[in-house]
């Protein structure tokens, strides 16, 4: 249904050549802990990302004489970094700045394919606002208006930074995930909502959480999120892999599951689940969840 533009190496890597571009598969093999390495927290992600992410590329962007998306990206990815990727089960490797890229036109595709011109898309935990910030821009969206909602204020301070202004970007400002409460913002219903890589980074997606967005009353709600239940399928070592490098950083290992409650109670229904489509981080492909309140 969705496909990956990418022009990848025709060589893929084997596990063993992986571990020559991940420090994590050493420590995966040799780790007995039966505790996680890096304990997620509100404070640990606000230092990560707060302090050592989106702060330190806020003080750079701030003595950049026009702060652009594409330069933020290269601050954050390049240059010349060549990184390991997951795709189609197998595992390559390309510039980091590529492999972003290859991801958001694919989150772009998935985003043109559920929306239509003038819904409003609401962006959770939107980081520096990379991917809904090239979103706005292109063509496909030029209708469409956007939130854009973070966590951290040096990341919402970036997105002011980088949004020039724009006047399809209606809302910017400040989410907490584990505590929702954006009733501030005015999303009109049959926004479609959509999070990339930061359900991971909670402890777990909460019920009260999915209520709360059902009680926005969106058309689709979009997951691009790593899900720990997936890594069971084909693939053994690859998954076994995966999952103990989720336990050790200590992401969420219940996305899908919190979800299927919901569904089992015919509060939502998916549109779409697709399993490990693909990974910028080769030991944490992410899966696309689709879902929509009865
Ligand atoms: C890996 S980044 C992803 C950023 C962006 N979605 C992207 O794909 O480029 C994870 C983001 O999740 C945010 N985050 C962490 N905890 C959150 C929470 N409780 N509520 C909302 N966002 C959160 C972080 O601040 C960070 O910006």
């Amino acid at each position: 249904m969705f496909t990956f533009n990418f022009n990848f190496p025709k060589d893929s890597l084997s596990l063993d050549e992986l571990s020559n571009y991940s420090p994590w598969l050493e420590k995966i093999l040799s780790s007995t802990s039966s505790k996680p390495i890096h304990r997620k927290s509100a404070d640990s992600l606000l230092r990560e990302y707060g302090i050592d992410k989106w702060g330190t590329l806020l003080k750079q962007l701030k003595m950049t004489q026009v702060p652009e998306v594409s330069i933020a990206d290269s601050l954050c990815l390049g240059p010349d970094r060549v990184s390991a990727f997951f795709l189609n089960n197998k595992y390559y490797t390309a510039q980091l700045y590529d492999i972003h890229a290859a991801y958001s036109a694919f989150v772009m595709q998935v985003m043109a394919h559920y929306s239509k011109p003038n819904d409003h898309i609401v962006d959770l935990g939107a980081g520096y606002g990379s991917l809904s910030l090239k979103m706005s821009r292109i063509p496909t969206f030029s209708q469409n208006t956007f939130s854009l909602l973070e966590f951290t204020q040096p990341g919402v301070d970036c997105i002011n930074l980088l949004s020039s202004r724009s006047q399809t970007i209606t809302n910017i400002g400040l989410c907490d995930l584990n505590n929702l409460d954006i009733s501030a913002y005015d999303l009109p219903a049959g926004s479609l909502f959509f999070t990339s890589w930061v359900l991971a980074c909670l402890p777990s997606y909460l019920s009260s959480t999915i209520q709360k967005i059902i009680d926005l009353k969106p058309k689709y709600v979009i997951h691009f999120e790593p899900c720990f239940e997936f890594y069971n399928l084909a693939y053994p070592l690859s998954s076994f892999l995966w999952r103990k490098y989720t336990f050790l950083n200590d992401y969420n290992r219940t996305i899908l599951g919190a979800l299927t409650t919901f569904e089992a109670e015919s509060k939502i229904t998916f549109d779409c689940r697709v399993p490990n489509i693909f990974g910028c981080n080769p030991l944490c492909p992410i899966s696309l969840l689709v879902w929509k309140p009865l």
